[in-house]
């Protein structure tokens, strides 16, 4: 058996590394455009510091400062027009997730002339993007180490990436420094994600030994730092441990893929308007018990790095712990336990499970995912 692992990214990990910016992205162009939310333009200092940081080694900079809620086309449209009209030879993306993806993927289309339909329905890029530098904000989303952008067709509400090899970023600048402002509520949505990834990426059926040991140091870090996080925003930390934790669960996801949460929480999200790492969070532990009977020496490990087993346990005693264990530290940092207060019902469930099955995570779960198999979970989860 070969395995094949693939992250040309330069990382730059760190508290006060965002400081190193404009040395890092000034040999990668002369002319920036600087992707990050609406609200974090008004409420934070970091994008005006990011953006003086580049000023100063040399840049012209571009503040695209429009994402709000979930990276979706028409951002990414609004962003390409500008880049083109100021002929931007670098994006910065600075921000969660959807920062980071809407920046990825304006970097990635500015070459192609196709609609951006065309890409978003399964089309790959022909070509190479412009250089992208990714800065997250959160300690989440992973998409600082991914070669795909999760976006959001306004007029479907269809959620799903586009992929292209050269689209990884091509330097990652971490910095924990940036989470401290995250409020309780968004450290566990965020965190919650993270450990997602790191639990289906470990038990995903394109998981190699290179990722399952990206993914066992992912678990271990966010699971005992999760909760000090979200209680303690300052406590730097847990704080540096959840950020480590969610740049490695990033690196196991984008060469060993997800699972049946992601499949699910993609047109759940976009549907239903539920936060991505609350839906995540909610549906992990209803998986995993799907998954038992096929991930068990994994879900076994897992409660061994969640360090709440004794070591002679039986394999299949520490696999249903871990499940258990997985669903307290999420119940304890607020992640609700049902879908019907969010407006899901069994009878509206047709068009989610439909999209859960195009998903290529869910075609990755650990145990296969019928239809049937899929509007079960979800039922049990109302
Ligand atoms: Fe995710």
């Amino acid at each position: 058996m070969t395995t094949d692992f693939y992250l040309p990214t330069q990382i730059v990990f760190g508290n006060g590394s965002l400081s190193r910016i404009g040395k890092l992205a000034a040999p990668l162009g002369r002319r920036a455009l600087l992707v990050c939310g609406s609200r974090a333009w008004l409420r934070s200092q970091v994008p005006a510091k990011a953006q003086a940081l580049l000023q100063d080694a040399g840049l012209q900079v571009l503040a695209f400062n429009a994402v709000s809620g979930e990276a979706d086309l028409a951002t990414v449209s609004a962003g390409l027009d500008l880049l083109r009209t100021h002929q931007c030879d670098l994006v910065v993306g600075l921000g969660g997730g959807s920062s980071i993806d809407t920046a990825k993927a304006i970097a990635g289309l500015a070459p192609l002339e196709g609609d951006i339909r065309t890409y978003h329905g399964g089309r790959q890029p022909e070509r190479p993007g412009l250089p992208l530098v990714a800065v997250p904000a959160t300690a989440g989303s992973g998409a600082e180490v991914t070669r795909n952008a999760v976006l959001i067709d306004p007029q479907s509400e269809f959620k799903q990436s586009i992929r292209g090899d050269e689209w990884f970023p091509r330097v990652a600048l971490v910095d924990p420094e940036l989470t401290y402002s995250m409020a309780p509520q968004l450290t566990a949505n965020t965190g919650s994600d993270a450990l997602c990834q790191a639990i289906e990426s470990y038990t995903s059926t394109a998981a190699s030994s290179i990722t399952d040991g990206l993914a066992e140091k992912a678990i271990a870090l966010l699971g005992r730092n999760l909760l000090a996080a979200v209680h303690n925003g300052q406590d730097v930390s847990a704080r540096e441990a959840m950020s480590m934790g969610s740049l490695l669960a990033g690196m196991a996801m984008s060469n060993a893929r997800l699972g049946g949460v992601h499949g699910m929480a993609h047109p759940l999200g976009s549907h239903y308007h539920i936060p991505h790492g609350l839906v995540c969070g909610l549906l992990l532990p209803y998986v995993m018990r799907y998954n038992l009977d096929y991930a068990g020496d994994k879900y076994a490990r897992i409660a061994e790095l969640l360090g709440a087993v004794e070591p002679d346990q039986p394999a299949s005693v520490k696999a249903v712990l871990a499940v258990e264990q997985v669903k307290q530290l999420l119940c304890k940092v607020g992640i609700p336990e049902h879908l019907e207060p969010f407006g899901v019902c069994a009878d509206t469930l047709d068009l989610v499970v439909k999209e859960t099955m195009l998903s290529g995570s869910t075609k990755h779960n650990a145990r296969p995912l019928s239809e049937s198999d899929v509007r079960s979970i979800l039922i049990s989860a109302l």
